[in-house]
């Protein structure tokens, strides 16, 4: 990355540098992927009655997409007061989607039955104190989805890391999905989306299968609760 690439990123975590962004950017954008593609997914952990949160929600079609899918009830929040006007706007006729600014809402306990992620804790791990900021999320997240919730994370950042930072929160257990980052016509997928997979407590097993350096979007799908949490420790235990 060159001097002035690495200065914008380090400014991810920033609202503004959102704000001007999407105050300069139309929009709408979506990163990394679009809803269509991640719905076989979505469905699997996520009904279409359940309370959903889009954390970092941005200039995206996401909800909107969601809710043409059938979804009644998803709350969106972003660190830009600029992004989130604009939204409020464009969808000032749509109920199902609500706005609100991250900092001017506090959300209660239990709140959310899912908590989707597209790119905004890879934004703020990009800033400095990253891995303090992000440990400082994931534990809101934790806090906000209640005992059975899940938290969805779509992003870039392969297991090396992301993994153990999912994992050692314990408050869930951690599901990994892979899809390939550009669209190819569907029978030539790679990956089974739907189709977690193999985790061992080194992910060699992973990097035998995927290779060096795939050409993936990683999907952490993190269950709290009876299939979550408990089931995790008690796996670790066994191994130990
Ligand atoms: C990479 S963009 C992803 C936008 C959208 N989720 C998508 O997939 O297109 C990251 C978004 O996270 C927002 N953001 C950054 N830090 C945040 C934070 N601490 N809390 C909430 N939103 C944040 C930014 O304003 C930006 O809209």
């Amino acid at each position: 990355m060159t001097g002035a690439g690495a200065a914008a990123s380090q400014a991810y975590g920033e609202a503004w540098y959102w704000d001007e962004r999407y105050r300069k950017e139309a929009g709408p954008f979506d990163w990394y992927q679009k809803y269509p593609a991640l719905a076989p997914l979505l469905r699997l952990y996520v009904a279409p009655h359940q309370r959903l949160l889009l954390v970092g929600c941005g200039n995206s079609v996401f909800g909107e997409d969601m809710v043409d899918d059938g979804y009644q009830d998803i709350v969106n929040i972003d660190i830009s007061s600029v992004v989130i006007d604009q939204m409020k706007k464009k969808y000032h006729d749509k109920p199902q989607l609500k706005y609100g600014c991250k900092g001017h809402v506090r959300f209660q306990s239990g709140s959310f039955d899912a908590v989707i992620d597209k790119g905004t804790l890879d934004s703020i791990m990009c800033g400095q104190n990253s891995q303090e900021n992000a440990t400082k999320m994931l534990e809101e997240v934790n806090r906000i989805l209640t005992e059975t919730g899940v938290y969805i994370l779509i992003t870039y950042g392969d297991p090396s890391y992301r993994l153990r930072l999912l994992k050692d929160m314990q408050h869930w257990a951690v599901k990994l999905h892979v899809i390939d980052r550009w669209e190819r016509s569907s029978n030539q997928n790679k990956w089974e989306l739907t189709k977690p997979l193999p985790l061992d407590e080194h992910s060699t097993s992973l990097v035998e299968l995927l290779g060096p350096k795939p050409d993936v979007h990683y999907i952490y799908v993190c269950v709290k609760g009876k299939y979550g949490a408990r089931v995790d420790s008690k796996a670790e235990e066994a191994v130990n």
